[in-house]
């Protein structure tokens, strides 16, 4: 107890005096010192299994309180689909939930908090009733550094309703091919873009004491065919001209972690690679923050689980996301340093960064920080936000003469996420794969936005499309993560396409063919190839996966309160020969850049 207080009093004393500079560079410095100072006085009080404790990030579901105070864990995640209890959990559960094992950081014989960390990749995504927003390909078309800067702000409020202080996010892959089943956790296939929203999002995460992450470390959108997880072939000028700018921006941008790519460059696994993450990440880039394994990634590394161990720190990996087997990691790195596998100083590294990490966010001052619930979470203003970035992600591929709607049309809604928020939300939603509900508690579909819209014209939905002026068909992709959206066919048809999708574009033919106007929405992880269907449409719009506001966001623009703003962020191809021969604009439909608007009309 009597150590507690002295570490509360010693970081409360350089907090108060941190807070008093007033010259912001001048302040930097300050509290770089204070930082320095607080972190080297703790560090030289630990205990080697103290150290080692706090390098192990835990799965929730593979830890009791009792074992984050018995060895001294430094982290716990709450992975992709992971719930204290149950999907429908509420922020006070939550919160609940992530105070408990604080409570027992605290009483453990180092008395360090702990950081608890999710993936809030669109919004705090797995809590039930969150405000989920548009993923980043979305972004990428909007391509807006203020609407970054509010997600950022606006996902913190509502990670800190549930007490949780670590974000893994923003990714920042660039996307070499679109056949990658994460492409659309990918702002675009254009660095540029990356660099143009990287800082804003961070800044307005960390703006809450949130640690943001920037993955995955390095290229794990420029493997080769798109496969996750594979074997990057590119040089490594290419791979600094394309991969690596995105990194600058956010160490630039003061983020707090880094986590590194199941990916290999050459056939060398990145989680090994000591010329990457120390001689580049820390050394030519200057990162002073935590460096992140990935889920159970370093047992892709040689050996058995003692040399991985050993590979990946010696690396330069400073915490080691080790879900289930921490437990065993903590015995054998102690092992490794007393074998001198591992260098005591090495671990000293790891522990000051994340000690470092956690004083900056405010971790000893304020362990159980809380932001309140009926402010911060789900509210009309995030609503707000979240139905703007939409509208402002969706691109208008053809139109010829039908938008915007006047409100007098008879509409037939029809296709598989016309109805369903689920779809339009994608992965990292409620469950680490998106979910197949078409409610989540939040948000509305199309279907309930158009028949919002209607109840105040003349137009009406209808149920047939024999009894319509405009059959409005939407196409989605089935929800997927990582290396489940990997394919090497992206279509409206095939690949992951929903299977409903054949028979909602027969039907549209039908009517077409009776005279009826038809209107496509494409709602998908990707750019999808057509199969020639393009003519078939009067008009058509790319949606991608804008999130639960998506549906009200599709109205509000259809019905031209707004105009269209998305711009590709990646360019869409006509045939499966894009894929051999990225520079053939034959093998191309709408080239990166491309998208109409109605005052172009
Ligand atoms: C996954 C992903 C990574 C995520 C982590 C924790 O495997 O690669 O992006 O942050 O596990 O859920």
């Amino acid at each position: 107890m009597k150590k507690r207080l002295s570490l509360f009093l010693l970081a409360m004393m350089l907090f108060i005096s941190a807070c008093s500079m007033v010259d912001s560079d001048k302040e930097k410095q300050e509290n770089d010192n204070d930082t320095d100072a607080f972190v080297e006085t703790l560090l030289k009080e630990l205990t080697l299994a103290e150290k080692v404790g706090q390098m192990l990030q835990a799965e929730e579901k593979y830890i009791t309180p009792q074992e984050v105070r018995d060895y001294n864990i430094g982290s716990i995640l709450s992975g992709g689909g992971s719930h204290p209890h149950a999907y429908d959990d509420d922020v006070d559960t939550w919160y609940q939930m992530v105070k408990s094992y604080q409570e027992a950081a605290l009483n453990s014989s180092s008395q360090i908090p702990l950081l608890y960390g999710t993936d809030a990749v669109h919004g705090h995504n797995n809590v039930y009733g969150a405000t989920i927003f548009p993923h980043n390909i979305n972004l990428g078309m909007a391509n807006d550094q203020a609407l970054m800067k509010a997600i950022g702000e606006a996902t913190a409020r509502e990670m800190k309703s549930t007490g949780i202080h670590w974000n893994f996010a923003p990714a920042l892959s660039v996307v070499d091919d679109i056949r990658w089943g994460r492409s659309y956790e990918g702002f675009s296939e254009n660095p540029e873009i990356h660099e143009h929203l990287t800082a804003a999002y961070i800044e307005g995460l960390q703006k809450h004491n949130v640690v943001a992450t920037a993955k995955h470390f390095i290229a794990d959108g420029g493997t080769d065919g798109g496969v996750d997880q594979g074997n990057v072939l590119l040089d490594e000028t290419t791979i600094r001209k394309r991969h690596l700018p995105p990194f600058i921006t956010a160490i630039d941008a003061g983020v707090d972690s880094v986590m590194i790519s199941f990916s290999a460059i050459q056939g060398e696994k990145m989680h090994g690679s000591y010329a990457w993450i120390t001689e580049v990440l820390k050394e030519e880039l200057g990162f002073e923050g935590i460096v992140l394994s990935d889920w159970n990634a370093i047992h892709q590394l040689d050996g058995q689980f003692y040399q991985q161990l050993v590979t990946s720190i010696n690396a330069g990996i400073d915490m080691l996301m080790l879900p289930q087997d921490w437990k065993d990691a903590h015995g054998l790195i102690i092992n490794a340093v007393n074998n001198n596998d591992i260098a005591e100083s090495r671990i000293d590294d790891a522990v000051y960064r994340i000690l470092s990490i956690k004083y900056k966010n405010q971790l000893f001052e304020s362990p159980f920080h809380r932001l309140a619930p009926e402010d911060n979470f789900a509210t009309a203003t995030h609503k707000t936000l979240a139905l703007e970035a939409a509208a402002q992600s969706f691109v208008l591929l053809e139109n010829h003469g039908v938008l915007p709607l006047s409100g007098t049309e008879n509409i037939y809604l029809t296709g598989p996420a016309h109805d369903h928020v689920g779809y339009l939300s994608g992965g990292w939603t409620m469950h680490w794969q998106g979910t197949q509900d078409a409610r989540l508690g939040t948000g509305s579909s199309i279907l309930e936005a158009f028949s919002a819209h209607l109840k105040n014209e003349s137009g009406q939905l209808v149920d047939r499309y024999q009894d319509a002026d405009i059959v409005m068909v939407v196409f989605t992709e089935v929800p997927y993560t990582e290396w489940q959206g990997d394919t090497n066919n992206p279509s409206l048809f095939n690949g992951l396409a929903h299977p409903d999708n054949e028979a909602a574009y027969q039907e549209a033919l039908e009517a077409k063919a009776e005279g009826k106007t038809v209107i496509g929405i494409i709602a998908s992880g990707r750019p999808l190839l057509l199969e020639d269907t393009e003519e078939t449409f009067d008009a058509l719009v790319a949606i991608f996966l804008p999130g639960s506001e998506g549906g009200p966001a599709l109205s509000s623009v259809l019905y031209g309160d707004r105009d269209f703003k998305g711009a590709l962020s990646f360019a869409w191809p006509k045939t499966q020969s894009y894929f051999q021969d990225k520079t053939d604009s034959t093998t191309i439909l709408y080239p990166y850049g491309y998208g109409l608007s109605y005052d172009e009309d």
